[in-house]
This record gives C-alpha cells, structure tokens and sequence, in this order.
C-alpha cells in the first residue's frame, strides 16, 4: 500500500527517467524509495540520504532494495545502486539511543567480517561512538562502509562474498520473526545476539575459541546492546521455533 502511494504520488508529479528521487531518512524509507526509484519508468535516478547509524553503515549502500509483502519481509525488491550516497553525522544528533545502539550492532559485524584491528579500535571507543563524538562516529562509518562498498564490490548479487554480510543475519531473521516485529526487537539488536549465536554455535563445533565468543559478548554488553536472548521479552522462544524460522528464512533459497 505504500508503495502503491509513493507511485500514484511520483506519477501525479509526472516524474521522468532524468529526475533525481532523494531517499531522506533511515532504512526503511531507502528501501522503499529505492524500490519505487528502481521500477518507476524502469529506474529513476535516485539518492540515499540516510539518516540513522543503521542506514549509514548498511542500508543505503550496497543497491538491495526492498518492500515487505504479507508472506514475509523484503521479499519483493531489486538491486538497484543509487547514483550517490550522503551520510551526515549531524542528522544522528537527533536519533533516539536505542536507535543509534542498534546501529552499531551492524558496525561491530563489520570488526567480525575481516578486520580484527576494527574489532579493537571499537573495545577502545565503541562508548565513544555511542556518546555521538563527532570524530569516533565519522570513524566507525567511513571503515563500515568501506568493508561494505568493497564486499559488495566484489559480488553484487550475493553469489559469495557478499554472503558474509550476513554474518548472524540468520539467526537475527529468526528471532525478529518471532517478535512479529512489534517493536520490542529492533534489527540490530536481533543482529547483536544473532553475531553472539553463531559465535557460540561455531565455539560447540569447536571452530571458534571459546575465548573469543565471550570476547564479543564482553564488548556487546558493555555497549548495552543484548548479546543473548535471554535478555530479550521472547517468552515463545524455543530451538524448535528458531529452526522453524530457519527454514523460512529466503537466504535458504
Ligand atoms: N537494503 C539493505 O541492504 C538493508 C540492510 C539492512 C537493513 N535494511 C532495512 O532497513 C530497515 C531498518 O532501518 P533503520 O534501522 O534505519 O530503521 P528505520 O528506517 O525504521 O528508522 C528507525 C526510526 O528512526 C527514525 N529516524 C530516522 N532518522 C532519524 C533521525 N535522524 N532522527 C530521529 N529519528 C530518526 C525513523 O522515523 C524510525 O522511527 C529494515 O526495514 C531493514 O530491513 C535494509
Ligand atoms: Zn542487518
């Protein structure tokens, strides 16, 4: 339905091929505006905006777009790449806390991805970044987006290496799938206990040291993000449920 608004609304306003949609806000607002720029007369040109940590460090780059259908989320979409990107810290000035915190559990998947010296630059000034210093925040998204822009650079359509910034994605689908997205849960915060699971998951199978699991549950508590899902309001929550939204999940196709 709201995708069916922001068209009638572009068409009323006669938008053609050459004009520029301008995507102002976080992810959910580029991902719809991507979408409509992508399909509208067969691609508009179209500018992110993003303004929240998440949408600056991920969503906006990287060409995924995406709207939800009643079947699931983000099944319907297009990799559509915008003609440019502009983050300004300044818009997070405004971001609620628990906003801003999420965020950041995208930024600390970056540290996991392939950048082990990002990891401990954010144990030293991960509470940096969250207080909004100027200077940390620029830092943590410049390295964030340039692991991104360079993943996705080098498999756009997901046939590989882009699979890596999935990291705990598939876990943090299943628990966001079972909050029914209500709100209690917000996506990075799934994605903080998702990196923490398939932490554990890998120290059971004895691919992971055990000291480098709780070595990211130290850091994700000491941010105040929830690094397991008993601290989390999922009374419903059971491997049988998780597996369940597993097997749902679209990466499995
Ligand atoms: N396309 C991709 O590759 C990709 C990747 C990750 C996530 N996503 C999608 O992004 C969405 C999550 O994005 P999000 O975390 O930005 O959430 P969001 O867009 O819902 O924004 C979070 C909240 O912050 C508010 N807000 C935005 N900017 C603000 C500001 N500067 N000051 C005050 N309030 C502000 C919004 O109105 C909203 O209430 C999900 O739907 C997810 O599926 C897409
Ligand atoms: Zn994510």
């Amino acid at each position: 339905n709201q995708l069916q608004g922001v068209l009638n609304r572009l068409l009323d306003l006669r938008v053609e091929r050459k004009d520029t949609i301008l995507a102002l806000g976080g992810g959910v607002v580029g991902d719809l505006a991507g979408f409509a720029a992508a399909i509208l007369h067969r691609g508009v040109n179209f500018v992110q905006v993003p303004t929240t940590l998440l949408a600056q460090v991920d969503s906006s780059i990287g060409g995924k777009t995406a709207i939800n259908a009643a079947q699931g989320k983000n099944l319907i979409g297009a990799f559509y790449q915008p003609k440019m990107v502009l983050s300004d810290v300044a818009t997070l000035d405004s971001l609620p806390t628990r906003e801003l915190r999420a965020g950041y559990g995208e930024v600390v998947k970056y540290g996991l991805i392939d950048d082990f010296p990002f990891f401990e630059w954010l144990e030293e000034h991960g509470s940096d970044v969250l207080s909004r210093n100027r200077a940390a925040l620029c830092h943590a998204i410049a390295v964030s987006c340039r692991s991104k822009a360079a993943i996705v650079a080098r498999d756009e359509r997901e046939g590989g290496d882009r699979a890596l910034l999935n990291l705990g994605h598939t876990f943090a689908h299943a628990l966001e799938a079972e909050s029914g997205y209500d709100g209690r849960l917000l996506h990075g915060e799934a994605v903080a206990i998702g990196l923490h699971m398939a932490f554990a998951l890998s120290s059971e199978l004895g691919l992971c040291p055990r000291q480098e699991t709780d070595r990211l549950q130290r850091h994700l508590i000491s941010t105040g993000l929830p690094a397991t899902v008993d601290q989390i309001e999922l009374k419903t929550l059971s491997p049988e449920i998780v597996m369940h939204h597993m097997r749902q999940d679209k990466k499995v196709t």
